[in-house]
């Protein structure tokens, strides 16, 4: 993979995009989940602009989350600090990839209860809600403690592009 200085202007565009759609997916839970509530009781569902916003966000983030996959691959991503000792590499590295990986578990397991009306997924929908909200909560402590007590100007990384 190559490795470049920073990041480009469409891999910052495309985290900011997702860190907003994760947070109205959270914040707009309550309409789908209450339709889910009636699939499962047999009534009918009615159009709902909530519900469209909760399925057309969370596809948006799986396409989103495609799309920064293919762009690492292709353009690659920079290297951690070099000051970081070898442990905190690793576990950004592995935060990272989980995070990665519930971008794309969440609308997965949305659309197959959903569009599939398989149950199980709903159950594995709902589960993965903490481990989205702990894993999102530890990478932005960790953005702050980089950019309040390290001062190493990491933040910098996903706000100035280097094309
Ligand atoms: C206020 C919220 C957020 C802040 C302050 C923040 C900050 C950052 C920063 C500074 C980096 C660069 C780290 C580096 O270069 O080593 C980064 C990378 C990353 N962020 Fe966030 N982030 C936020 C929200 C999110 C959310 C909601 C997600 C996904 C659910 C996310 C997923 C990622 C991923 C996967 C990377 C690694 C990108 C890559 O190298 O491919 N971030 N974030
Ligand atoms: C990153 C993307 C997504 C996130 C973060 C997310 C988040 C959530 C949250 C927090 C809930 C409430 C769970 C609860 O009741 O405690 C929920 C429910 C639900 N979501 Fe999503 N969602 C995403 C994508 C999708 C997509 C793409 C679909 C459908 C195409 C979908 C379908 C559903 C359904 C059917 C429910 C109700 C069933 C349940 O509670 O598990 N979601 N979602």
């Amino acid at each position: 993979m190559p490795s470049p200085k920073g990041y480009s202007r469409t891999q910052i565009a495309l985290h900011w995009a997702v860190a907003v759609l994760i947070v109205l997916q959270f914040v707009l839970h309550e309409p789908i989940a209450h339709a889910w509530d009636q699939v499962k009781d047999g009534l009918a569902v009615d159009f709902s602009p909530l519900v469209a916003v909760h399925v057309f966000g969370g596809v948006l983030v799986l396409a989103f989350a495609l799309w920064r996959l293919a762009l690492r691959k292709t353009r690659g991503a920079p290297p951690p600090p070099a000051a970081e000792p070898a442990p905190l590499k690793m576990a950004a590295q592995i935060g990272h990839l989980a995070l990665y990986a519930l971008m794309i578990l969440m609308p997965v397991s949305g659309a197959a209860a959903w569009f599939g009306g398989v149950d199980f997924a709903a159950e594995v929908h709902e589960a993965m809600k903490p481990a989205l909200l702990i894993l999102v909560a530890v990478h932005v402590a960790a953005s702050l403690w980089h950019q309040f007590w390290l001062k190493d100007g990491l933040m910098l990384r996903m706000k100035r592009a280097e094309d």
